[in-house]
């Protein structure tokens, strides 16, 4: 055992982040499998990413089967623990707060805080090693891009953008494949650099529009960022660019060497000479480059190509919604199954 928290037994790490360690865990009263993320608030950086997580998962009301569940989020200090609420007027919760909007440390720097982000457990690694580690199959692919787009259309309708969609950050839960020819289940995952986009002005209470809330801090990972997130004036649109370079890597078995990790990646990227490029910030240099989708003959069909296309268009507006996107991905499978039998 690692170490314990009244309510949680730590049992091994599973994953090691810049800012937090993952722990599979067991809740001691039900012996029930959980994750824990625990973060270490001790450098502003820390508290303002485990302070987004928090609120873009506190923020959800409803479950979604392919969003990772935030059971509970727990502050430790020293030896006292507490539930951390939304809006709690604690004074430790505080103190994160004045954190990370002052961007300094506000409590005495020795004593010792921690963030507990319990979450449901996903045994089966992440959406590279799973993927890298079979053989290409039709079925799953298919499966999985209906299961990240329903997951995008539930954030987005939720007001939230995820900034950072890549295959390390999309989890597989294999615990309820009893028959062989079930799929697993993903779990979007590591909401440390989502925005919520609260409602503003005039009427507070009307559903605030992602895609028309601007965002400016540049953030993500080079291969999956939008062109104009390189240039940081954004919106909700920058999540379907990602899953557009998710997607089109899935089908298409396209990878790449992480230089820092040494790790083969999904991903899909554009050739300059010898070397590979961001789609987006290639895009960024020229607004017109025609990308060559599919790279492969016959590894999609017409339609799959020209949405694909569509997701990676250079204009933001000219990609579809979550919900378009939703809807053309079910219409293209539905239509690719029937077409099987
Ligand atoms: N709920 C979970 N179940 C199982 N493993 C997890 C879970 N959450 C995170 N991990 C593992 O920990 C790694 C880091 O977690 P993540 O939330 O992406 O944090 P970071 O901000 O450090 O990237 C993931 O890539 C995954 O391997
Ligand atoms: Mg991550």
């Amino acid at each position: 055992m690692v170490s314990s928290q009244p309510k949680y037994d730590l049992i091994r790490e599973v994953g090691r982040g810049s800012y937090g360690v993952v722990y599979e865990a067991v809740v001691r009263k039900t012996s029930a499998r959980v994750a824990v993320k625990k973060i270490r608030c001790h450098a502003p950086e820390n508290v303002e990413l485990a302070l987004r997580e928090f609120w873009a998962l506190s923020s959800i009301k409803s479950q979604h089967p392919n969003v990772i569940h935030l059971e509970e989020c727990i502050l430790q200090k020293d030896g006292m623990v507490q539930k951390m609420s939304h809006g709690s007027s604690s004074s430790l919760y505080l103190q994160l707060v004045e954190t990370s909007l002052k961007g300094e440390i506000v409590f005495d720097p020795r004593s010792a805080y921690y963030l507990w982000f319990v979450m449901d457990f996903c045994d089966g690694g992440d959406m590279n090693e799973y993927l890298l580690s079979r053989k290409p199959n039709r079925k799953t692919n298919t499966s999985f891009m209906l299961q990240l787009s329903s997951a995008l259309a539930f954030l987005h309708k939720n007001q939230i953008i995820h900034r950072d969609l890549k295959p390390d950050n999309i989890l597989i839960s294999q615990s309820r494949m009893d028959a062989s020819d079930l799929e697993p289940t993903l779990k979007v995952a590591d909401f440390g650099l989502s925005k919520v986009c609260s409602a503003s002005g005039q009427n507070p209470e009307e559903p605030v529009n992602v895609n028309k809330c601007f965002l400016s801090t540049a953030c993500g990972t080079d291969f999956y960022m939008a062109p104009e997130v390189w240039e940081g004036h954004y919106t909700a649109k920058a999540d379907i660019f990602a899953l557009g370079i998710i997607i089109w890597a899935m089908l298409e078995r396209i990878t790449f060497i992480d230089t820092e990790t040494k790790k083969e990646l999904l991903g899909s990227y554009v050739k300059q000479g010898a070397a590979i490029v961001p789609v987006g910030e290639a895009l960024l240099e020229n607004p017109k480059m025609e990308l060559l989708i599919p790279v492969k003959k016959k590894s999609m069909n017409a339609q799959m190509k020209q949405l694909i296309k569509e997701m990676l268009a250079a204009n933001p507006q000219d990609r579809p919604d979550a919900f378009e996107l939703e809807l053309r991905l079910v219409n293209i499978a539905f239509k690719d199954s029937s077409w099987d039998t």
